[in-house]
């Protein structure tokens, strides 16, 4: 009996084992992944499609078996590396039609003219150096990598710097000059600064001013160009394009013309030797080739799998535009789609190979520097320390470390006392704050489609006739609730510093303004109320159901105006409805999608605060930053924005979109907002 089921258990489970496979997508490319299904391929092997918030997620439902397989960079190999008990296996790579033997999808090499009297790396000191961009591989992290760990180079860790102006300084230290262009800092001002005391490290750009993209010196090629032709002593690039700026054949491609001659120049080895350009390079780190990787159980089956998933990647290949399956959901392009026939290796083991462990693993020095991010919850300590491997894989440094402690106000003391570098705060708190534990604030989430703070607005009908505050006294409003800053504060500031009420007791007042009666929900809660003021008036327009939102007020004729954050517009009919411009004297109105310039008052977006006299704010918040702007179009790697095993809000609120530092946040004014209202017992 027993054994009859196990026996049926067997059979059928191999039979839908055999030909069977979960691929994991991000949501987003989850109807991408389902049109997939629809090709015919002449593989009987059966795909499903799985979907996670992104590949983040997607690691772990291949571990845990929710899924199968998963296409991924190196760097994920290596987050996936790092996760404990896992058992994942690289099973398939995916390499270019153009040179689909090679091991590594780039190599990098060192490239000097034939005569340069150098027999080893340390001998690099003091030359003039071309390379392809900050941040890149070849031509930045693995030179810093593999400089780095001999004595000549300059120690990078001094702390009173952060680790990327750090690198600038010793590379321009070492070398005469360089050419290094691109985005040094995600902070705009830091950027230009870095760029005027760093100089050196542009001298040897096509424009040394600009020092960015495009630049003749730049780029794979381009740093062959400014080794040849504008002075350089070194470049360093990668293999293909050394073998395609000389003219010589690479892979499948056959030699070309060109006027560069590769016998005037070498590949300068790891050991200080020299070989010819014509010869086989010597590389000292490779970025190897994207792929497929699965959890163990997938080697079992693993034919019929890469069969298919051969015919699929031909069947896409041929058709252009190429499907957007194959492209987002395949992790395959233009130029990188052979799959090839490797052999399945451990992805740490995978990274190690091609040197590129230490690549990732790059620090500056010990002590390492990290930036301490202080949350509140088990799952935001769970987000965070998915957030410091992500970033940690993708070169942003300082490590983002994560400190837990009960609540808000707690992580705020922890910073000031520098057991955390950074916590955040919400809505007037962020102003209350600052106050309280003598806090900065340094960066900030931003909303909606373009990237900005929210504004608290005041809405009315487009029939109506106000044109300023003063023309409402008597009138009825809604409000969002009593705790928000757009519901409450940004208009009783209003009311107060127009001199329209009185800032003593101010609620109170608010109510006699709107004499008409008002729905400002909460506003009985005994908390919000401790002396028991007659705020009858302020409850007079909820109705008695539970939906005591501004938008069914005003649009059930309640209330003559309507006090909501712009994160709220999208659910007004803009044919119905219009602004009030109160942040301008002579009032005016204006549409809907105005916010920016027509509102009351921008509001204090979630904000991350930091101890005064410490390091320097874009230290701090440089890795934050580089994530939310690596992640701005790419959330499909990591949604940060996204729930986190089921919860809303952990860490960022689900509406953000993006992290701007804290110069644009009108900060001085919450102050002061802050300060009125705590007068009268707000805030
Ligand atoms: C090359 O450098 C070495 C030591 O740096 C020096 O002794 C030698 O004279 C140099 N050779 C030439 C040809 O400049
Ligand atoms: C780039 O530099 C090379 C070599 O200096 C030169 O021949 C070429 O004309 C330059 N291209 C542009 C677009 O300036
Ligand atoms: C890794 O480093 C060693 C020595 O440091 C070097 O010989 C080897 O070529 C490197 N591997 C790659 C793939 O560049």
């Amino acid at each position: 009996m027993t054994l009859r089921l196990v026996v049926v258990i067997l059979v059928f489970g191999c039979v839908s084992c055999k030909s069977s496979y979960k691929i994991c997508v991000p949501q987003q490319h989850l109807k991408a992944c389902e049109d997939m299904l629809q090709v015919e391929t002449k593989s009987k092997a059966v795909l499903e499609c799985v979907a996670a918030r992104d590949r983040m997620e997607c690691l772990s439902y291949v571990q845990q078996r929710q899924a199968d397989f998963v296409p991924v960079d190196p760097e994920d190999m290596y987050v996936a590396s790092k996760i404990p008990n896992q058992d994942f296996v690289v099973f398939q790579e995916y390499r270019t039609d153009e040179e689909p033997d090679a091991e590594f999808r780039y190599e990098a090499v060192i490239v000097v003219h034939k005569d340069l009297n150098i027999s080893n790396l340390d001998q690099l000191q003091g030359l003039k150096s071309c390379h392809t961009g900050v941040n890149r591989n070849v031509g930045y992290k693995i030179p810093l990598t593999m400089l780095m760990k001999r004595s000549v180079f300059p120690k990078m860790n001094d702390h009173t710097i952060s680790p990327k102006e750090n690198e600038l300084k010793a590379l321009s230290t070492f070398f005469k000059k360089s050419c290094i262009v691109g985005n040094w800092s995600p902070d705009p001002k830091t950027n230009s600064a870095w760029k005027s005391q760093y100089n050196q490290l542009c001298a040897l750009c096509e424009d040394p001013q600009k020092c960015d993209y495009p630049d003749n010196y730049s780029g794979y090629e381009g740093a062959l160009r400014c080794l040849a032709h504008n002075g350089g002593e070194v470049a360093f690039t990668k293999v293909i394009y050394v073998r395609k700026f000389f003219g010589l054949p690479v892979g499948t491609t056959p030699a070309s013309q060109s006027s560069e001659n590769p016998d005037d120049f070498s590949y300068l080895c790891v050991d200080g030797s020299k070989r010819a350009i014509r010869e086989k390079a010597c590389s000292w780190a490779a970025r190897p080739w994207q792929g497929l990787m699965g959890h163990n159980d997938v080697l079992a089956k693993l034919t019929p799998l890469k069969e298919k998933l051969k015919q699929l990647a031909e069947s896409g290949a041929a058709l252009k535009p190429q499907p957007e399956w194959f492209v987002k959901v395949l992790g395959l392009s233009d130029k990188i789609h052979y799959v090839a026939d490797n052999i399945p290796i451990k992805p740490a083991d995978y990274l190690m190979k091609a040197n590129y462990t230490d690549v990732i693993e790059r620090g500056h020095g010990p002590p390492e520097p990290v930036v301490r991010l202080c949350v509140t919850s088990n799952v935001a300590l769970a987000k965070c320390r998915a957030m410091s491997v992500f970033a940690f894989s993708r070169d942003i440094r300082p490590k983002l470390d994560c400190v837990q402690e009960a609540s808000e106000d707690t992580c705020l003391k922890s910073v000031q006392d520098n057991g955390a570098d950074l916590a955040a705060a919400e809505d007037m708190n962020v102003a209350g704050a600052a106050k309280k534990y003598n806090l900065h604030p340094v960066f900030h989430e931003v909303y909606g489609e373009k990237k900005m703070p929210n504004y608290a607005v005041a809405v009315v009908k487009k029939g109506s006739q106000y044109t300023k505050m003063e023309d409402l006294r008597g009138k009825r409003s809604c409000h969002n609730s009593f705790e928000s800053f757009s519901g409450l504060h940004a208009p009783l500031f209003h009311l107060i510093n127009k001199g329209l009420i009185k800032n003593d007791q101010c609620v109170k007042n608010l109510g006699e303004f709107f004499a008409g009666g008002s729905c400002l929900p909460g506003v009985d809660k005994a908390e919000h109320n401790p002396l028991g003021t007659d705020v009858m008036n302020l409850k007079k327009q909820c109705t008695s159901d539970t939906d005591h939102s501004p938008l069914s007020c005003i649009e059930g004729n309640r209330g003559d105006i309507a006090f909501v954050s712009s994160a709220d517009l999208s659910n007004y009919d803009s044919s119905k409805y219009e602004l009030l411009c109160l942040n301008r004297d002579a009032g005016g109105r204006d549409s809907l999608d105005k916010f920016d310039t027509c509102n009351i008052a921008m509001a204090p977006s979630r904000t991350w605060l930091s101890a005064k006299d410490f390091l320097s704010d874009v230290s701090i918040a440089h890795t934050p930053l580089s994530l939310a702007q690596l992640l701005s179009d790419r959330t499909d790697l990591f949604n940060i924005y996204g729930e986190f095993l089921k919860n809303n809000n952990i860490i960022f609120n689900n509406a953000a979109k993006g992290l701007a530092t804290t110069e644009t946040l009108d900060f001085e004014k919450f102050k002061t907002i802050h300060d009125v209202l705590s007068n009268c017992g707000v805030a």
